[in-house]
Formats: C-alpha cells, structure tokens, sequence
C-alpha cells in the first residue's frame, strides 16, 4: 500500500537529530517557555522574512490570537466583517466566529483555486475591517490586486499558512525577488499539525508580524493575558507551545527547503506525465511547496476507490465546505457552486518528501489508465 502521508517515514529522514534534540529538552527540566522556544521562534522569523514569531499551541489559536488582539487594540470590534474563501479548512472561519466577527464567504477562482480576487471588491462594505487569505494546498493566494485592496480599504490582511510554510510571492519577475507566504501581509498564523510541511509530533502553531504591538498583545493572550506573572492585561488563554515541539520544529526547520525541493520534484512529474480527460490537474507555479496534490474529476469517489483497490491511500480536501456545516446553520441555504464543485470533486494523492520514484510512476500509472 502506499499511504497518503507516512509521518513515521517522513520523520525517520531526520531521526537522529530529532531524538537528541528531544533529549536535551528532557535532560534540561525546562520544558514550556524555554530556551528551545526561544531559538525556534527566531528562527522561524528569519525564515519567514518577519520581525516577530510567537510561537502557540496550534493553527487555530494562532488565528483566533490574531483577531483577539486586534479587538484588544480597537482595530476590530464584535460584528466587524472579515472577507474569507469559501473553500478552506473550517479552521480559518472558526476563529473568525470565535471572536465575534462576521466571516464573509467569497468564492475561489478554479483556475488558482484560491479567493477570486475579482470578487473581493464587491464583497466590501463598511463594516469590513479585514481580508484572510488562505494559502491553499500550499499554493500562494496573494496577489497584487489583493494589496492595492487592502491598501484602498484600509484593510488589515491576514494570512492563513498554515499549509505553505516555504512558500514564495514573486515581487518581481525581472530580479526574481521574492518573499515568503506568512510575510506578505499584516500577520500570519501558522500551523505545525503533523502533516504539515512542518510539522510537529502533536499540536503546535505560530504567528508572525512586523507590528511591534499586536505581537506583544498576541504573546500575551497567549499566556493568560498577561505580560508579567500574575498580572493579567487581558482575558487570555493559555496557548504556548511545548519546549519538545520547538525543539524538533527546529531541527526539521532546516531541511523544509529540501523536503519542498522534493515534493516540488514529485509534483512536476505529475504536472509533465498524467495526461487523462478524467483526472484534471490544476497546474501552479513553482513556488507552491504542494503540501497537497490536488487532482479533480466528475467521477472522484470511483477514483478514490480504484486507486485503494490498487494500493494507494488518498484524501479528500475536503469533503464539505463550511457552509453546508451543521455548526454553520445559517449558511447551509448558501449556494456557493465554485467552492462545492471543488468539494465534490477534489482528491489528493501522495506527495510528499518520503515518495520514492518508483512509488511515484506507479502512481502516474494508475492515473492514465483510470477509465
Ligand atoms: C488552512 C488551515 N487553517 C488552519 C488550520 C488549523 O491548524 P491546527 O490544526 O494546527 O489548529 C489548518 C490545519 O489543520 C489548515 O489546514
């Protein structure tokens, strides 16, 4: 069988140095707030192109911290809108209605399969205080257009990577400048699930920003809102990451590039050999770290059976969109046939840094010969 994601493989790759640096964390008796989370945290920043990371207990608390602390500093208040894709993981949406904001759903384009930037505009009104794209698949959903939005509306824009750590914004094609996904906007939560590119060994998650302040009032609803032990500023949560999961973020950190040279290897071989009117491909630029495959057909849940009866694992990204929800009520009226037709006909198949090449021809295989 060859499985959808083998976490066991993919960190077996850097086993060694992920046992020691576990180790060194259990012998140092330090293990919330400590030297490892620290180091990460710098880390992770440089690596993003950010001035601040603050580091929590996973992807949906680093969004939720971002909306949080804006409404602490009177960026944003209860009812405030906040424009968002209709096709993404629930997670993006829950922290908006945790805090109190209205999502406004707008649809994706099905040639990027990210936000239809072209529908944005017409989606504002003047309670809309922010934009959350969501860097779906890995692939990066920030545009040009997007920015002058935000920019013309005063909007604050958020990035969801919490699929496409490594991923990059071309700033311009002539002197190939570019900036990563998680950088490109006001602040980016991040998330460290384990099948992600990077991923921990349970929950874990990050936000990073320039704002000088809103990272110091994320850092501290984070920590029960407080800046200063016992001395609560705001009605926090306890969100912090473990020393344990900094650590081996850290060692795992500096292989990302390497392990999305890898799947970017898989996937051009995709892009190049599957070829069948059945089984459409959704080509992006390189700079996707594909942390996911996606191929779309009419008939998806014949070819996930097929695939199964011939040994290979996939998924489904995913398989209801939040607005037919039960915990949506109030949207599951919505027509939003753009997003359903993505759920109805997405499937993932295996991409990642521990597919070996036979495993990926045997895939190739499979696909063209799929009637
Ligand atoms: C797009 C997206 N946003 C947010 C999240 C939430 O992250 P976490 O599972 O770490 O809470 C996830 C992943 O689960 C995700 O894929």
């Amino acid at each position: 069988m060859i499985k959808y994601l083998p976490l066991k493989s993919i960190n077996d790759l850097h086993d060694a140095e992920i046992r020691e640096a576990m180790n060194r964390v259990l012998d140092s008796g330090w293990y919330l707030k400590g030297e490892a989370t620290r180091t990460f945290e710098q880390h992770y920043a440089e690596y993003i192109g950010s001035r601040h990371c603050i580091a929590c207990g996973n992807g949906l608390d680093a969004l939720t911290l971002i909306f949080r602390a804006y409404i602490e500093m009177g960026v944003m208040a209860s009812g405030d809108e906040v424009i968002v894709p209709a096709n993404t993981y629930i997670a993006s949406i829950l922290a908006i209605t945790e805090c109190g904001l209205k999502p406004v759903l707008v649809e994706p384009s099905l040639d990027t399969l990210q936000i239809d930037d072209a529908l944005i505009e017409q989606a504002i009104t003047p309670r809309t205080r922010a934009l959350m794209i969501v860097h779906l698949y890995g692939r990066c959903a920030y545009t040009s257009l997007i920015g002058d939005l935000c920019q013309k509306y005063n909007l604050k824009l958020i990035e969801d990577n919490a699929q496409a750590h490594g991923c990059n914004y071309q700033l311009s094609i002539i002197n190939v400048q570019s900036k990563k996904t998680g950088s490109l906007g006001s602040a980016a939560g991040h998330s460290f699930y384990p099948g992600k590119n990077l991923g921990a060994l349970g929950d874990a998650g990050a936000v990073t920003t320039n704002d000088d302040q809103l990272a110091d009032v994320v850092r501290a609803l984070g920590n029960y809102g407080s800046h200063q032990k016992y001395v609560h500023d705001y009605q926090g949560r306890n969100s912090r990451i473990d020393e344990l999961q900094a650590a081996m973020l850290d060692v795992k950190l500096k292989y990302l590039d390497a392990d999305n040279q890898r799947r970017k290897e898989i996937a051009a071989r995709y892009e190049r050999e599957v070829s069948n009117d059945l089984v459409r491909i959704v080509f992006s630029d390189r700079n996707s770290v594909y942390h996911i495959f996606p191929v779309f057909s009419p008939r998806r849940d014949e070819l996930r059976q097929y695939l199964a009866d011939n040994g290979v694992e996939t998924q489904i990204h995913y398989p209801t969109p939040p607005h037919k929800q039960k915990c949506y009520k109030a949207w599951n009226h919505l027509s939003l046939p753009i997003t359903e037709q993505i759920h109805a006909q997405e499937l993932s198949i295996p991409c990642h840094q521990a597919l070996t090449d036979e495993e990926t021809t045997r895939i190739i295989a499979l696909l063209n010969a799929f009637k």
